[in-house]
């Protein structure tokens, strides 16, 4: 198994599990199936509201004997809701407690973005706190302090592009040890890629299927990447699947990929397709495909009397 490795040592896998999107009543029994099929990277958030399932998961697994906690590598993130200083330690707390776990690690400031304490999702403009009041350093202090006390092995962002990352570097000396960004061909975000690699900054590709069970799938009219005829034919080509093709082009540019999936067929082939190589000439017709092109576009965090607008969100410093 491929991992990325920290400047202490500790090693990610390449391949994870995605739990976006998971149901409840579903993601108990990808983990399980996940980690038996030989997976030990497992991506969670708390907004997704499926930890508490995915800890009786990793729970079971451990008291079975089929993992033990030391070999697994669980993620989480922070939500916006609690970017103040005072709040970061009982939001990792409550994600602790769901999963079952007295460690992540690696926690992630899940956006650089932040509401009110108890919000879900902003439904107005009154939802939201500037950056100004609660700025992200603070946030980012606080996870580091979670990191000093042991409770999170690694602290990381998502969403994140270079002028943020820089911004937290030159504030607090601290660079993010991992970005997690969307990440597929029609997105390729080469710059903000090479830019994570030249700070040591590892990078997880999140979406990297395109996401067709996105809740705006319906209503976005964006293209279905697994049915690009680029990526099906390389597949034919190579007797894999698209899906399989996807995941080898992220792990070919050194980055890790959370594939999300509760069918375990699926599970099962995200998984192999650690074992795929990509011809350059592979790499070069993926790498034509970039379009700048973004399922997670961010408009949830630009909707009327935000302080957030698109602009700064993918490319300011605040
Ligand atoms: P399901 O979970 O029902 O198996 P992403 O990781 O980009 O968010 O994509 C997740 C979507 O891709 C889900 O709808 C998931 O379906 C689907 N998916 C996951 N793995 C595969 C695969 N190997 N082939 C086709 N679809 C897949």
């Amino acid at each position: 198994m491929k991992n990325l490795t920290f400047l202490n040592g500790d090693q990610m896998p390449v391949i994870g599990l995605g739990t976006w999107k998971s149901q409840p009543g579903q993601v108990f029994n990808a983990v399980k199936y996940a980690v038996s099929a030989g997976y030990r990277h497992i991506d969670c958030a708390a907004i997704y509201g499926n930890e508490k399932e995915i800890g009786e998961a990793i729970s079971e697994l451990i008291r079975d004997g089929v993992v033990g906690r030391e070999e697994l590598w669980i993620t989480s993130k922070l939500w916006n809701d609690s970017h103040r200083n005072d709040q970061v330690e009982d939001a990792l707390k409550n994600t602790l407690v769901d999963l079952q776990l007295d460690y992540l690690d690696l926690y992630l400031i899940h956006w650089p973005v932040a509401i009110k304490n108890g919000i879900g999702f902003p439904k107005s403009g009154a939802d939201f706190i500037s950056l100004k009041e609660i700025p992200l350093e603070e946030t980012w202090s606080a996870m580091l302090k979670m990191r000093d006390m042991g409770i999170i092995k690694h602290a990381g962002v998502s969403n994140f592009n270079s002028k943020k990352i820089n911004h937290l570097i030159s504030v607090t000396g601290a660079v993010p040890e991992v970005n997690q960004i969307e990440l597929h061909p029609y997105l390729q975000q080469t710059e903000l890629v090479d830019f994570c690699k030249e700070k040591n900054v590892h990078v997880t590709a999140y979406s990297p299927l395109g996401s067709a069970d996105r809740p705006t799938a319906n209503r976005d009219q964006r293209p279905i990447l697994l049915e690009n005829q680029v990526v099906v034919d390389i597949a034919s080509h190579k007797g894999v699947s698209p899906a399989q093709i996807l995941i080898a082009f992220a792990v070919q540019r050194g980055i890790s990929v959370i594939p999300k999936s509760v069918t375990p067929s699926r599970i099962k082939q995200n998984f192999e397709a650690k074992d795929i190589t990509l011809s350059p000439s592979e790499m070069e017709a993926l790498y034509g495909m970039d379009e700048g092109m973004r399922y997670i576009d961010g408009t949830t965090w630009t909707i009327e009397r935000s302080p957030n607008t698109l602009e700064s969100l993918w490319e300011g410093e605040y």
